[in-house]
């Protein structure tokens, strides 16, 4: 299979998320720039809708006129967030400091993921949860007056530390989150363009309080969890070139580029430019063939959402891989160490489950089968990968499971090979 041209993959989500919310808290009108349209950003934009912001359809460029800091009204029917963890974790953070209730529901997938963890600092700044079945969905969330926090995750989640962070914001205190590792920081440099004093420092950051924020333009790059896919395939073609446009290059996004180097990829970051905060570039990516690689609890949060993918590129390429430190998968949209190993056993591949990780047995062999990605959209694109490499026969249930973030990627993944 030879690949070709060039891809721009759509908006990244946390990004377009985070920038819907931001909006609407601010004071003005902001203007969002290539936001991503796909089933969880319209999770956030029916929540926000439902909430009194005037939200447009999401088209390339948008503008959303902010309600100010507790501006939010209270919804009157229950706040529908999908399949969307950051929908529910960073709204759930928003509604805590506006003096209203709120319910939380979501899909099958999402009321089965732990809240307890956004519960227990938003309820210690003073906010009220309730749960009606253990931890999950549906919860109701009502304000209060919050009062100041510092607080250790003791793990490395993005949707806590914005939550709380959003939750500082609201109700204007002063907040600090220490995490184990840091997570992606696009929360605090979005912050920080609006004008909000807030400091990153290792894996610690402290947010001062504030009385408004600033509209502002939005940019949303490409999102590297799509880009990730094209380089994989990318990687395991036979021959050919392909090139992926603006892709969002912030440090806490890389953790794949990195494991596909150490691999022995040949990916070349070019045209690498500052854009609104984030760094931004181009990737031209040649086949190649791989080495092993390991990846430890210290990498996980930079290639989080690859995991799965980096699974499939082992496992095409003939390779061994060992991922562990990465327990958080089997909290994700599905058990994602169940979903990949399963799958890569249906296909042929050799692969375990460890309690924190998996290890996949690198044997060059056809891969054939039909997988069931268990509606998690990142799992339908990892093996929609392997299924057009060269040699290999592999069938996606549900494929249209990918519109929760990249709704066009089995067009995309044509034209690549075409
Ligand atoms: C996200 C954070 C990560 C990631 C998810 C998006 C975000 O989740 O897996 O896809 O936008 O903040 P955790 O914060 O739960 O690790």
């Amino acid at each position: 299979m030879r690949v070709h041209g060039t891809v721009r993959v759509p908006g990244d989500k946390s990004i377009s998320h985070r920038a819907l919310i931001l909006a609407s808290l601010a004071a003005g009108e902001s203007v969002i720039r290539g936001i991503l349209d796909s089933e969880d950003v319209a999770s956030t934009a029916g929540v926000l809708r439902a909430m009194g912001v005037d939200i447009p359809r999401l088209t390339n460029d948008i503008r959303v006129r902010g309600v100010g800091l507790r501006g939010l009204r209270p919804p009157r029917s229950g706040l529908d967030c999908g399949n969307s963890g950051t929908t529910t974790r960073l709204v759930a953070g928003m509604v805590a400091a506006h003096p209203f209730s709120a319910r939380f529901e979501g899909d099958e997938s999402l009321s089965r993921r732990p809240m307890k963890r956004i519960a227990e600092p938003l309820t210690y700044m003073g906010a009220r949860f309730e749960f009606e079945r253990g931890d999950g969905l549906p919860m109701t969330v009502r304000g209060m007056d919050l009062r100041s926090i510092d607080w250790d995750t003791g793990g490395s989640s993005a949707q806590v530390k914005s939550a709380i962070l959003l939750a500082g914001v609201v109700a204007g205190v002063e907040v600090r989150v220490t995490e184990r590792y840091l997570s992606r920081d696009h929360t605090e440099r979005m912050l920080r363009a609006m004008g909000v004093d807030v400091e990153n420092d290792g894996n610690q950051v402290c947010l001062r309080p504030v009385l408004r924020l600033e509209a502002t333009e939005f940019e949303v790059p490409a999102d590297p969890s799509s880009a990730a896919v094209f380089v994989a395939l990318a990687t395991m073609a036979d021959e050919g070139e392909l090139v992926i446009e603006d892709v969002c290059l912030n440090p806490t996004r890389t953790g794949f580029l990195a494991a596909v180097e150490r691999m022995g990829g040949d990916i070349t970051r070019e045209e690498v430019k500052d854009s609104a905060g984030e760094a931004i570039g181009m990737l031209r990516v040649r086949p190649t063939s791989l080495g092993a690689v390991s990846i430890g609890a210290r990498e996980v949060p930079a290639l989080i959402d690859e995991l799965p993918l980096l699974a499939c590129l082992a496992a095409g390429s003939g390779v061994d891989l060992e991922i562990t430190g990465a327990e958080e998968l089997r909290v994700k949209e599905s058990d994602r160490i169940s979903t990949v190993v399963q799958n890569l056993l249906r296909v042929g591949a050799f692969a375990e489950e460890l309690p924190d990780g998996l290890r996949v047995r690198g044997v060059r062999k056809p891969l054939a089968g039909t997988v069931d990605p268990r509606g998690d959209h990142r799992i339908a694109m990892a093996f929609g990968v392997l299924g057009a490499i060269t040699g290999n026969r592999v069938e996606v249930k549900d494929p249209q499971s990918v519109a929760v973030s990249y709704p066009g990627f089995w067009d995309d993944l044509k034209k690549a090979v075409a």
